[in-house]
Parts: structure tokens; sequence; C-alpha cells
């Protein structure tokens, strides 16, 4: 028997990265997906995937910054399936700028999406979660939710405010046998990192390879994450060997916040 045979999984984010290897990984090992993303036409080829795994899969458009949009999604996921087992939050945005240039537009973008988007999915999933009497959140944080560093604003508060949202849900759903904890990956190789590497390498003079060669040597591993190392311990998460673990924030980052 697979590990989430016939579980439901929804995975905001799903159409790339590390909720697309999320996805993949839910789906080989048994799991329904519900694969949530602004980004249709990935989002279709992710959900066309995990069929192709043998595993029944939907694709909805869903934008987490919008309340009724979240709403009709989760709802969509119950007319089909009936159940949430487990949500997967890892619909992100990175933004980076020195503090005084941070624009209020960036701002409110990078907390909408990145924070409040965890608030309105968590929201939408924690009553269904206690009516079952189980489940399991795992919100994708990041390690500049543990630590910080210049030009990290806005998106670090935004990932420090999911590590303290995902306790209280947490401390919300214990009494129910449910779970949820936070995921704070490092580097992970994936479209953002690639794109802040061609951004941010190039303001330094780098090219975005020895960007990523930097951030590489940075770590006590000296390499970056690949998604399906965060779908692994978020898989973890879900399963059946964490049910006594909750309101964790854990780093998967090759040591580098510890270091
Ligand atoms: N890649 C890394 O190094 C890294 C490190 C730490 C944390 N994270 C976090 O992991 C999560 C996934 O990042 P990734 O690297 O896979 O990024 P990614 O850009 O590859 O994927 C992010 C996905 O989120 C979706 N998305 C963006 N805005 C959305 C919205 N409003 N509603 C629904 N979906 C939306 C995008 O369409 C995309 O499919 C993010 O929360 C990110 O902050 C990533």
């Amino acid at each position: 028997m697979k590990r989430f045979e016939n579980q439901v999984v929804v995975i905001t984010g799903a159409a790339n990265g590390i909720g697309k290897a999320c996805a993949q990984r839910f789906a080989q090992e048994g799991a329904f997906v519900a694969c949530l993303d602004v980004t249709d036409e990935l989002n279709l080829a992710v959900a066309e995937e995990v069929r192709s795994l043998g595993m029944g899969a939907i694709a909805v458009h869903c934008d987490v910054t919008d309340p009724e949009n979240v709403k009709a999604s989760i709802d969509t996921v119950m007319e089909k399936w009936g159940r949430v087992d487990v949500f997967v939050g890892s619909a992100g945005i990175y933004t980076g700028a020195p503090l005084a240039e941070v624009t209020m537009e960036q701002w409110n973008r990078t907390i909408n999406i990145n924070l409040t988007g965890v608030f309105l999915t968590n929201q939408a999933v924690v009553p269904i979660m206690m009516k079952q009497r189980s489940g399991s959140i795992i919100n994708i944080s990041s390690m500049a939710g543990k630590t910080s560093w210049v030009a990290s604003a806005a998106y670090s508060s935004s990932k420090s405010g999911v590590i303290g949202l995902t306790r209280s849900v947490a401390m919300e759903l214990a009494p129910f046998g449910a779970t949820a904890n936070a995921v704070c990956p490092g580097n992970t190789l994936t479209d953002m990192v690639r794109n802040v590497a061609t951004k941010v390498g190039g303001m330094d003079g780098m090219t975005g390879e020895e960007w990523l060669q930097m951030r590489a040597n940075d770590c006590p591993m000296k390499r970056l994450a690949e998604p399906w190392e965060m779908a692994g311990v978020v898989a973890f998460l879900a399963s059946e060997d964490s049910r006594f673990l909750t309101g964790q924030a854990i780093e998967v980052d090759g040591g580098l916040v510890m270091s």
C-alpha cells in the first residue's frame, strides 16, 4: 500500500518549482492532487502529469490573495473528492530591494501573496480538517523567515509571518488530531531562484551561474537544493510518521541558517 493511497492533497503554487515537485511526489505515493495556481498553462500540464501517473488530478485557477477565489477553489475540491487530507501552501514570490526603495505596491504584493495567501487558504481548509478530525497543513516559509539579510524587508517579514501563522493554526488544529508545520527551504533550484540569480547577479557584475555558485559556497553542504528534496520533507510532515510533530518550522537548507 502506498503512503498516501487515496488521500486528497491540495497544493497552491503547484504549477512550478517546489509546489510542482510536491504534486509529483504525492501522486507517486498514491494521492489525488488538486493543483491550485494562477499560471494556468503550466498548472494544467502538472495536473496532466499527475494523471499520467495513474492518479486523479484537477487544475484549478486560484489566486491565493482573492478570498472568493480561494473559497471557490476549496469548494471545487470538496465537490470532487469530499475531503482534504493534506494542504501544501507553496504559492509565493520573491521580492528584494533596499528598505528605502521598497514601494508600497511591492510591500503589499509580497505580504498579500506570501502571507495573506497562506492565511486565506489555511482558513479555508482548517474547518474541513477539524470536521474530519485529521489532516496535515504544510506551509512553505523560507530560511528568510528564520534569518534576514540586506534588501529582504518585505520577503523576510512575509516568511516570518508564515511561521507565526503556522504555529497559531497548529494550536487550533491540535485538539482535532490534525497538524500544521512550516518548511523553511534554503536556496532551491527553481525558476524563482534562477530569476533572482540573473537579476541580483547582474547587479553585482556576475552571471546567474556565478551568483548561484556563490550561494552554494555559502552553504555548509556546498550546494543548492533540488525541489524534490523539499517535497520529501513535505511528504514526511504529511505522513503517519510525523503525527506528533506540530507547530514547527523546519530548516531544509543544508545547514545554512545554523551556520
Ligand atoms: N526556491 C527557493 O530557493 C526558495 C527558498 C525559500 C523559500 N521558497 C518558497 O517556496 C515557495 C515556492 O517557491 P518556488 O521556488 O517553487 O517558486 P516558483 O516561482 O517556481 O513557483 C511559485 C508558484 O507560485 C505561483 N503563484 C505566484 N503567485 C500566486 C498567487 N497569487 N496565487 C497562486 N499561485 C501563485 C506561481 O505561478 C508559481 O507557479 C515560495 O513560497 C517561495 O517563497 C523558495
